[in-house]
């Protein structure tokens, strides 16, 4: 039985994406699970190669998001865990990923609202038939190992008794976090029913909950021996200070984010994601002055700046850029992939065209809003105000704005009708010479082509 001292960086939804599980193995971590992918977020991507940050990515077909990117350095690593309520799409999932990970994981451990509802998470807890037959298909047809993460039962013969049942399936670990399904994060953490099934049971157990008391290794070292397994898996301690996977001890959060931000850099991570992620870093941080600061970033350079990091994001972003990248910027629905019909899109003849991308937060009154400062200016103009067109492709959104007999468009498309419309008017503003362009290629709304 593979029973050796294992480090291992729990799933943790936003969290778990690429830069942080490679900054945990950096810092020493021997395995990292991947945040919860709901499997028919997995079915709905398509697999491409990304020769520029060579890396896997599964990309949206719906709206050109990164679903999960991953690359070789954690190949034999990275362990995806899927959210899933069914057998058919959990395979179909796990087939699509079987290539590029370690292992897969199902999650049959958390209690949201979102995933109950869904029959996953802690609902297979409850129903262990459904959550057998999905790690049997799972076991008997993928070519990588399977695992699932669960929570204790109320004793810990019943724990005992379901992980026995899981067991039977031929899954080659099995993770438990020691508290109930009804238990927060704040409730003490059992280690008795977890050092009950580990020693009862025949497939390594890996010991999770522990974080609350876990700031260094001598914490890690005693959460191992009051739970009898050689295998810990932590999600706040790294969520809040990766570093915790280091043997020689701690780093500062300084060190830690300019690390974190440089992957994030590295791997084109998104702003919002990589934000997120230095969030829950900071956390009480985030009223200082500098703190505060960083609230206000909407781009990685912004972010990069204030650890001044922003000359290397700028050169990175360069050749990147210079290379021709795709970003979520760069996703339209004529370069989405198959199997979706090709819309046809109509060229703009004649009308002012710049990409430019709508930042609700760079607006703090709704009287700042490019809508309302077009609108505002006509009126004063005498003019007839502005018409607004948009066009709907898949679940992406772009708007020609038609003013003063000229049509100006931006050729980014958005997430949503209102931002495309505020997009298409920004675009008239700044060619109208109504909004400094400078201003708003600092501020992350005008992007290069
Ligand atoms: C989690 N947790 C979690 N669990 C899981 O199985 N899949 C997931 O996607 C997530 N997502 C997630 C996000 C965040 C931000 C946190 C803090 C937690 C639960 C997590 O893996 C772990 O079981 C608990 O946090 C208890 O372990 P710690 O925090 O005491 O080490």
């Amino acid at each position: 039985m593979n029973n050796s001292r294992e480090l291992i960086l729990a799933p943790m939804v936003r969290v778990g994406t690429l830069p942080m599980r490679l900054l945990a193995l950096d810092y020493g971590a021997d395995r990292v699970y991947t945040e919860e992918l709901i499997d028919w977020k997995i079915l709905r991507s398509v697999r491409k190669h990304n020769d520029i940050l060579n890396t896997t990515d599964f990309i949206d077909q719906t709206d050109g998001t990164i679903v999960f990117r991953t690359c070789q350095r954690e190949r034999q690593k990275v362990v995806l865990q899927l959210g899933t309520s069914d057998a058919d799409r959990a395979l179909k999932a796990g087939k699509m990923v079987e290539d590029d990970v370690a292992s897969i994981d199902i999650n049959m451990g958390c209690p949201k609202e979102f995933s109950v509802k869904g029959g996953m998470g802690v609902a297979l807890l409850q129903n262990l038939d459904k959550a057998v037959i999905i790690l049997k298909s799972l076991v008997d047809n993928l070519k990588i190992p399977v695992s699932c993460k669960i929570r204790i039962m109320p004793t810990k013969e019943e724990t005992l008794k379901t992980v026995e049942k899981l067991v039977s399936t031929g899954i080659h670990m099995i993770a438990i976090h020691g508290r109930t399904k009804d238990e927060r994060p704040q409730h003490f953490v059992h280690t008795d029913i977890i050092k009950y099934v580990a020693s009862n049971t025949k497939i390594p157990v890996i010991a999770n909950g522990g974080s609350k008391e876990i700031e260094s290794h001598a914490d890690i070292d005693k959460f191992r021996e009051a739970t009898g397994c050689s295998k810990i898996m932590l999600a706040r301690a790294a969520e809040w200070n990766c570093s915790i996977f280091r043997r020689r001890g701690l780093l500062a959060l300084d060190t830690v984010i300019v690390e974190y931000l440089k992957l994030a850099v590295d791997y084109d991570n998104s702003p919002s994601n990589t934000k997120y992620c230095i969030q829950n870093m900071l956390r009480e941080l985030q009223d200082t002055p500098r703190g505060k600061q960083f609230l206000e970033c909407q781009t990685m350079k912004q972010i990069c700046s204030i650890w001044n990091l922003d000359d290397y994001c700028e050169l990175k972003q360069t050749e990147y850029q210079a290379k021709g990248i795709q970003g979520r910027w760069e996703v339209c629905p004529e370069t989405l992939g198959p199997p979706n019909k090709k819309p046809k899109i109509q060229k703009l003849e004649g009308a002012v065209e710049m990409k430019m991308r709508f930042i609700r937060s760079v607006y703090r009154n709704d009287t700042d809003l490019p809508k309302s400062v077009l609108h505002s200016w006509a009126g004063k103009k005498g003019l007839k105000l502005p018409k607004y067109d948009t066009r709907q492709e898949e679940k992406l959104f772009r708007t020609i704005v038609m003013f003063d007999g000229q049509c100006y468009a931006s050729t980014f498309w958005e997430k949503n009708k209102k931002f495309a419309e505020q997009g298409g008017a920004l675009v008239c503003l700044c060619s109208l010479g109504l909004m400094n362009e400078g201003d708003l290629v600092s501020n992350g709304s005008l992007l290069r082509s």
